[in-house]
């Protein structure tokens, strides 16, 4: 059974999305044993315990520096045995350390076709809002291995969206959720799960 922890800031969609698939049977041999947060108030927490998965939240705000919360942060997943763990819409950057020990075992979805739309402060609703100034007609969301950098692991899996006149941002975010995400980000964990990867 491959132990997953997921890592969320957010609402928390994705991660429904994998404890969907896995109550489904959609994603075999492979289960949640802990999610975890930087933000208290995100929705992810509950719908995490609302399905009895162990969520904890870890704020920076209660450390006095960055690298005091990163310590803990990697003692917190280090507790739970991890083999995978799944940034969902997780906004804080990954300890270096935490990298290092857990090479090629840390995803990340993100909301465009990468290398587009990615990189340094091009996260959550920008990414849209830059896809849609550019005037792309087709974007889509990557989900990949997380290293050093920013959005610029090798890729696992990605999907195209069909940008439509008269989007908004929220609209086009809502449609690569729906089209996109919640689909390959589960189906990245099956791959993993499967050893196809
Ligand atoms: C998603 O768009 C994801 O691609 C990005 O952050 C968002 C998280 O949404 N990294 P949710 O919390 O899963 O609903």
């Amino acid at each position: 059974m491959l132990r997953i922890g997921v890592m969320v800031s957010g609402g928390g969609t994705n991660l429904q999305s994998i404890m969907d698939n896995i109550d489904s049977g959609a994603i075999t041999g492979a289960e949640i044993a802990v999610v975890i947060s930087n933000n208290p108030g995100a929705y992810a927490l509950e719908r995490a315990r609302n399905h009895g998965i162990e969520a904890v939240c870890i704020s920076p705000k209660s450390f006095s520096d960055r690298e005091a919360f990163n310590e803990t942060l990697l003692e917190k997943v280090n507790e739970y045995h991890l083999d995978l763990i799944v940034l969902a819409g997780f906004l804080v950057r990954i300890p270096p350390k935490m990298i290092e020990k857990y090479r090629n075992r840390i995803i990340n979805i993100h909301p465009s076709l990468i290398p587009s739309f990615c990189g340094v402060g091009c996260y959550g609703l920008k990414v849209h809002e830059a896809a849609l100034k550019r005037g792309v007609k087709v974007t889509g969301a990557t989900v990949h291995f997380v290293d050093e950098g920013m959005d610029s692991g090798p890729i696992i899996l990605q999907k195209a969206v069909e940008v439509k006149p008269g989007d908004t941002p929220e609209i086009l975010q809502r449609r690569v959720m729906e089209e996109a995400e919640w689909k390959i980000l589960p189906k990245a964990i099956q791959m993993i799960a499967d050893g196809e990867i």
